[in-house]
């Protein structure tokens, strides 16, 4: 369903999604060859906890039958696109890691994804995390009042590909609020559906994938994380914004 949120349910999505920023901030400072991602989830765990705010992720069900979700964040290493379940996996110098984190605060979620770099990484590592950087910020100048969904979605796909990269297509964004998922979904390319025209009060989760090779993924074999099909690298930038009468508002950062 899609849901049109009041200022005050508006305000506390945008204390869930200042948590998010904060588990982000923290992160980032800790990201280093030789930590594990299950480290880096504990420490987001503990930060959303210790916010009044618990992990929106944990326990999700599963939409491919597989066990419910176990972790707090995703942390979705080089070729894997999304969905990466933290373990022992012990980072290193020259690996992107995208990092996903929901926290659902006075019943509202936010929702925010970002590659950071480990170490050093390649020039063409660094060109793809700010181009899909780029490319949600030049979705959302469509996010306005009156515009349609694939106005976002339109704006997204043309700047990944003017720059030579490529758009997933199986999975997109969506509207957020008391739910993690709400309608409407926002893909990131041009769809022949329009989508609804967007108006004040919707509060969505745009989110990029882009691949630096092929668009093209397939789920492992835990039956959770997304992979590209070409080993190609896999970058992710989300944030939860509010539609206004202008600007879109981001949530998920810290004012
Ligand atoms: N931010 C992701 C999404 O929008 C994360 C979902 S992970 C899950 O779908 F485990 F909760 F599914
Ligand atoms: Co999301």
């Amino acid at each position: 369903m899609m849901t049109i949120k009041s200022k005050k349910e508006i305000d506390l999505m945008k204390k869930a999604g200042e948590i998010v920023a904060l588990a982000h901030k923290k992160l980032k400072e800790i990201i280093a060859p030789g930590i594990t991602t299950l480290e880096l989830d504990r420490a987001a765990e503990e930060l959303i906890g210790k916010n009044d705010a618990i992990p929106s992720f944990k326990g999700y069900k599963s939409y491919t039958g597989a066990h419910d979700y176990p972790a707090s964040i995703c942390a979705s290493v080089n070729e894997e696109v999304i969905h990466g379940i933290p373990g022992l996996r012990k980072l290193k110098n020259g690996d992107i890691i995208s990092i996903d984190i929901g926290a659902f605060y006075k019943g509202f979620h936010g929702d925010a994804a970002r590659t950071y770099i480990v170490g050093e990484a390649s020039e063409i590592a660094k060109k793809l995390i700010r181009v899909t950087r780029e490319s949600f910020y030049e979705g959302i100048k469509k996010a306005v009042n009156d515009n349609r969904i694939v106005d976002i979605s339109t704006a997204i796909q043309e700047h990944v590909e003017k720059n030579g990269f490529s758009i997933v297509r199986d999975f997109v964004g969506h509207g957020i609020g008391s739910q993690m998922h709400e309608a409407p979904q926002i893909p990131n390319y041009k769809t022949k559906e329009r989508g609804p025209r967007l108006q004040p009060g919707m509060t969505l989760a745009v989110e990029p994938m882009v691949n630096e090779k092929g668009y093209m993924v397939s789920l492992n074999k835990n039956q959770w994380t997304v992979v590209t099909d070409d080993g190609g690298l896999s970058a992710h930038y989300e944030n939860t914004i509010a539609i206004t009468d202008g600007e879109p508002v981001i949530l998920t950062r810290l004012n």
